[in-house]
């Protein structure tokens, strides 16, 4: 994996070397530029339930909560939309382990090839004629008087197109069945709208769209009876610290009114999570507008849910509705 373009990604790196990436990365993610984008993200979600509208069912997967994920981050990288289908495939790909792809290793530097080769080109061209989009403040930002190499800018590009896409897609899932789950929930929340964004928060500790991150210990440490060696690679469980009981009352219980909201779902430290503004409100617009034109949101069928195969994430393959006009 030495050849990776992600070996210079945010989240591969230590500071100083990060400090200076997270910083250039940063002037995208600023409140005002974010704020900028609720109109932009209302109009995607009307549009996509205008289709489904009549139809009185949707499966929320497929046509709501992979296409906005995709369209915002596209429009901020710049990125033409009509390639969506392979951001989407890419996302799906890069999100499992080497070993859990089709064609196994072999299989994953496959897509990552040709992925590195569709941003190489959209790279040179802006390049060539800077416009207004991520990519173009990229290729003319600098670091310590240098530009940054094709393999820093690439990285920035996939690691931005990947970490925006399926953990989105899935807080915007989750959300909804778990509100389904729970009838009460649902119309609670019919009633008291402003609670949705406690509700989603609730969402995130409970069925983080993330289960786990990666670190390599930096010294040799005892924890509860096992020894972690200098050099281990640890996978440090989201999903359990959320549930924590010594930290939760009652962890396995949905509770939208919790005060105690600590959760690790966006991670910890100086990685922390620079997309979590731009989720919340992706997904706060969704379920708000979601809950404005319909109501009484079932499943469509019983049965259990078919899941994505990652051990990364809690990951819904699909979510088939059946939905009544407000
Ligand atoms: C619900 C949605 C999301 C979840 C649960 C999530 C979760 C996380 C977590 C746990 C980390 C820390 C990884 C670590 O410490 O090793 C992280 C980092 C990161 N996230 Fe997100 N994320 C979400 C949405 C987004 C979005 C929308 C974007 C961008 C469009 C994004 C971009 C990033 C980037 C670039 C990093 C690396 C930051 C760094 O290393 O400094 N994420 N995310």
């Amino acid at each position: 994996m030495e050849e990776s373009p992600l070996t210079e990604a945010l989240d591969a790196n230590d500071p100083p070397y990060h400090t200076k990436l997270r910083s250039l990365a940063s002037k995208a993610f600023t409140p005002k530029a974010i704020e900028d984008m609720k109109p932009w993200i209302e109009e995607i979600t009307n549009e996509l339930l205008d289709q489904v509208t009549d139809q009185g069912e949707m499966d929320i997967v497929r046509d709501l909560a992979t296409p906005v994920p995709i369209q915002v981050i596209a429009k901020m990288l710049g990125v033409p939309y009509k390639d969506r289908e392979k951001f989407k495939y890419w996302s799906t790909v890069f999100v499992k382990q080497p070993s859990e792809v089709e064609g196994g290793i072999e299989g994953y530097l496959l897509v990552q090839q040709e992925m590195s080769q569709y941003f190489i080109e959209m790279i040179a061209t802006r390049q060539e004629n800077p416009t207004n989009d991520l990519i173009s403040h990229l290729v003319q930002a600098e670091i310590d008087g240098g530009k940054l190499s094709t393999k820093e800018l690439l990285a920035f590009c996939i690691t931005l197109l990947i970490a925006g896409n399926e953990t989105t897609t899935n807080l915007i899932s989750n959300s909804l069945f778990t509100f389904m789950e729970n009838p009460k929930v649902q119309e609670h929340l019919y009633q008291h709208p402003k609670d949705i964004a406690k509700a989603i928060e609730e969402v995130l500790r409970y069925r983080s769209p993330i289960l786990y991150t990666t670190r390599i210990a930096t010294k040799d440490i005892q924890l509860r009876g096992q020894l972690i060696k200098k050099g281990d690679l640890v996978n440090t469980w989201i999903g359990s610290a959320n549930r924590d009981e010594s930290v939760f009352e009652n962890p396995d219980q949905f509770d939208i009114h919790r005060t105690n909201l600590r959760h690790t779902t966006f991670g910890h430290g100086v990685h922390f999570c620079i997309g979590a503004p731009l989720a919340r409100l992706e997904a706060n617009i969704v379920l708000r507008i979601l809950f404005e034109r319909f109501k009484e949101f079932q499943l469509k069928f019983d049965g259990p849910l078919t899941m994505n195969q990652t051990a990364l994430m809690f990951s819904i393959k699909e979510l088939p509705v059946i939905f009544q006009k407000r």
